[in-house]
């Protein structure tokens, strides 16, 4: 039996009403050993009306505990655990002490990121760093071998925060919908989503079939619509029961989102309508406190998509003959390289620092922030 959809809509809100000065997390359980349980709050009714009594009970309980309660049964959805971290979590569930020494703060420590498209490239990039620097990471790809080996390998290295891999297709409504609800069920909520998963079939007017065109169309622009449509609801619940705090949504666009590309329009298209979606999120949500901006990096040379041996655009371009004169991949790297003020393509890290920047500031909304080595420069 799965655990009742409604969660979605409460939970959020009570990993609020339960942090302090960090971020907890929150996760929840079907069946949970009754001895544990502080506190048990009806959730028959409506969201709105659970939200206000757990508020109540859990400010009661404060009075009279001198603490917060850490396990509640939200009856008829499920029992909650709260923590700063999942390690805490997992400790109070098999009632084992905590090992100080694993609660380590980093940079990230206390943040939870949805990154789509993060079982390899700059997503893949972006888990690693996260990760690395603290944050609970759920890495949400189509590609299921390669997102869970990433996870499990991630998690062996880990901290008290914790990887999760959930199988999605951003181009479905249904699926990220589903994303959203296991992201809750595991971690509470989340305070930013990074829309990364893109696709590149390139192609001038002769060559692009209407259903290539349809395809990325429907993962580039239309799976960010998705991601922002069912990750919205979650943040602004969280905004709304915690003073001060703000969450974000953050695409991962691209220099083609700033400038046409020859013979690459699908692609270009979908990521300049990207940045209308952008800007549009930001300013339906700033009010809510939920920041929305995109981060356009240049040519990742490194990554899959460049580097690939067998389906890499530089094998590609090498065959097709599109650099003059080039008789190796190198050649064709450095053509390209040479076109970057920087002299060089686009790393992880430098996206890393731009997400960053986007995260830790309270007053930037519905930007398109270049990371392009000065190739590309705004107007
Ligand atoms: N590689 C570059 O040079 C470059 C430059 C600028 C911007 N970008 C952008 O960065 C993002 C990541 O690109 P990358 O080159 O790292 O990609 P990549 O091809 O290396 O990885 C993309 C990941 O997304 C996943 N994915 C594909 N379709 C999906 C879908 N429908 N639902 C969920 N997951 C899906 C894939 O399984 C893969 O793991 C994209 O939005 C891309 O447009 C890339």
């Amino acid at each position: 039996m799965a655990i009742n959809n409604k969660i979605v809509e409460i939970l959020p809100a009570l990993r609020m009403i339960l942090s302090q000065d960090k971020i907890n997390v929150a996760k929840v359980y079907e069946e949970f050993e009754a001895s544990l349980v502080q506190l048990e709050v009806s959730a028959q009714g409506e969201a709105k009306e659970t939200i206000d009594q757990l508020k109540k009970e859990v400010e009661s309980y404060k009075e009279e505990k001198g603490c917060f309660p850490n396990v509640i049964d939200l009856k008829g959805v499920g029992v909650v655990v709260v923590a700063e971290t999942p390690y805490e979590i997992d400790c109070l569930v098999a009632q084992k002490p905590v090992d100080k020494a694993k609660l380590v703060n980093g940079r990230a420590s206390g943040k939870t990121a949805i990154i789509t498209g993060g079982a390899q490239g700059f997503g893949g990039g972006l888990v690693e760093l996260m990760m690395k620097d603290g944050a609970n990471v759920i890495i949400a790809d189509l590609n299921e071998e390669k997102g869970k080996e990433f996870a499990s390998e991630l998690n062996k290295g880990a901290g008290a925060n914790k990887a999760c891999f959930v199988k999605v297709d951003v181009s479905s409504p249904d699926s990220v919908k589903e994303l959203v609800y296991q992201a809750v069920c595991e971690f509470g909520g989340f305070d930013v989503f990074i829309s990364n998963a893109g696709v590149l079939r390139a192609g001038g007017l002769d060559e692009m079939t209407p259903e290539d065109f349809e395809f990325m169309t429907k993962v580039n622009y239309t799976g960010y619509f998705n991601c922002a449509k069912y990750a919205s609801p979650v943040l602004k619940l969280q905004t709304a029961n915690k003073s001060g705090y703000f969450a974000d949504i953050i695409q991962i666009n691209s220099k083609s989102g700033l400038k046409g590309s020859n013979r690459n329009f699908a692609y270009a298209g979908g990521k300049f309508g990207g940045i209308g979606l952008t800007q549009s999120f930001a300013m339906e949500l700033m009010p809510s406190r939920v920041k929305v901006n995109s981060v356009c990096p240049g040519n990742f040379f490194d990554g899959p998509l460049w580097s690939d041996p067998e389906k890499g655009l530089f094998v590609q371009y090498l065959n097709a003959g599109k650099v003059k004169g080039a008789k190796t991949i190198e050649d064709v790297k450095a053509f390209y390289e040479a076109q970057v003020p920087a002299g060089r393509g686009c790393t992880v890290l430098d996206v890393m620092r731009a997400v960053y920047y986007i995260m830790e500031q309270e007053y930037e909304t519905g930007q398109a922030v270049p990371v392009t080595g000065g190739q590309e420069m705004l107007k």
